[in-house]
């Protein structure tokens, strides 16, 4: 059968044709216009623009290629075998974002779930995007299922102000939340780590405090959804022990510092290097006779994963000994960045322990950890950290906050 081509299709064709032809027509006139509407330039001057226009396109390339290649902090390589899958809830945090880092370096895939409340994304932002990594923005007082061996339960406001803006969050974090982490340790066979803390022996009537002392906690005071809710956790963590087999491990952290505190926490270190880093009073609550023993970011981080990694369930203490009183503190921090800050007195919180100082003999016989990291070292660093986000926060800059190598 012969075949016919349809009139009306040659018509559209042919219509299409002058369409596209007219469309180039119009084009190449806007091109001449613009190119040669300056009649005093030569050919050579045309290919001379020409050949910059092209080299500033080809930078612009080359700026959206480094763009997207995105350099990430070195790590090791670990086979499967030794690899471990963690979780890491609160990792976006102070102390949870140091944590990452060291697991991350060393080669093992981290997720990490938190729900921003005290947290940040940029303290973790340097792993974003990393094959190794993963960041999930989830309550933990809602389930979560993953699959992982280990978990690092940081979660949790841990500076009065935060735990205290809203009690039965932090209560619910610490029980919900802590129920739903043992429930997933359970299920996936993981072990878990409870980050408790100092506070669970209140105002303490035994000095320093090793880990026998049962404390001294009121239970209705305005630190007891804090204090209460980690000692509950612990309770609970001891259940799933005995009830479900479930592997867990207690540290009772005491104060801890360093770079990536949050600038506005009202936790004693942070207060006092920016007051004394904007020349305005330093505030010392009561007398400034209370006692605190500080330990530094990178020493707690060692402690949490010879912790984790032993075979040592009973609760231990990570802390640093050194134990100094608030006024002495002040004093400290005040000389070492200059400045005139006059010491002011405010009168005194509630139920704010007086003494505080870790007992340490069980991590050094257990785990043969101690704190290495001189305060004074310590000290400059984050004064440092601060200094930065001062500078930056006043140029409206964003401060990026590289895995911190301190390790002595
Ligand atoms: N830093 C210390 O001096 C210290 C001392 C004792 C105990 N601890 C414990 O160590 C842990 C970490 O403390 P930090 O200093 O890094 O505090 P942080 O406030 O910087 O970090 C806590 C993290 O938990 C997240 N979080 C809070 N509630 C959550 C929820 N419901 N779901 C998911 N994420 C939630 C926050 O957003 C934040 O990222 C806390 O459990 C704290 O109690 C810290």
């Amino acid at each position: 059968m012969p075949y016919r081509i349809p009139i009306r299709m040659i018509q559209r064709k042919s219509k299409m044709l002058c369409f596209c032809a007219v469309t180039v027509l119009i084009f190449f006139g806007i091109y001449q216009t613009f190119t040669f509407a300056d009649s005093t330039r030569t050919p050579r001057a045309f290919g001379d623009d020409l050949e910059n226009e092209i080299k500033a396109i080809e930078s612009k390339i080359r700026i959206l290629e480094q763009k997207g290649s995105k350099k990430f902090p070195e790590v090791k390589f670990l086979t499967y075998k030794d690899r471990k899958r963690i979780l890491i809830t609160g990792g976006a945090g102070f102390v949870g974002s140091h944590l990452v880092d060291r697991l991350m370096m060393q080669g093992h895939e981290v997720t990490v779930v938190d729900n921003f409340f005290t947290g940040r994304k940029r303290n973790v932002e340097h792993w974003i995007g990393h094959e190794n990594f993963e960041l999930l923005h989830h309550d933990i007082v809602n389930p979560l299922y993953i699959e992982v061996d280990q978990i690092y339960h940081l979660a949790s406001p841990a500076s009065p102000p935060n735990y205290m803006y809203n009690p039965i969050k932090t209560l619910k974090t610490n029980t919900l939340g802590t129920i739903n982490m043992l429930g997933l340790a359970k299920r996936v066979r993981a072990r878990l780590l409870l980050a408790s803390t100092s506070e669970v022996y209140g105002d303490p009537e035994l000095h320093p405090q090793n880990e026998e002392y049962w404390g001294h906690v009121n239970p209705i005071g305005p630190r007891a959804c804090y204090d209460e809710g980690k000692r509950v956790a612990e309770t609970m963590c001891y259940a799933y022990e005995k009830q479900e087999n479930v592997e867990v491990r207690v540290a009772r952290i005491f104060n801890t510092f360093g770079p990536r505190m949050h600038m506005n926490d009202g936790r004693v270190v942070s207060n006092f290097i920016l007051q004394a880093l904007q020349n305005e009073s330093i505030t010392v609550y009561g007398e400034g006779e209370q006692t605190r023993s500080f330990q530094y970011v990178s020493d707690l981080v060692d402690g949490l994963m010879s912790l984790m990694n032993s075979n040592y369930s009973l609760p231990v203490n990570l802390g640093n000994p050194e134990e100094h009183t608030i006024m002495e503190f002040a004093r400290i921090i005040r000389s070492i960045v200059g400045g005139d800050s006059k010491i002011i007195k405010k009168t005194a919180m509630e139920d704010d322990p007086q003494r505080r100082k870790p007992d340490i003999t069980r991590a050094m016989k257990y785990l043969g950890w101690s704190p290495k990291v001189p305060l004074m070292v310590g000290i400059n660093k984050t004064i440092e950290y601060f200094q930065n986000e001062l500078r930056r926060s006043r140029h409206s800059e964003r401060n990026f906050h590289m895995p911190d190598t301190l390790q002595i």
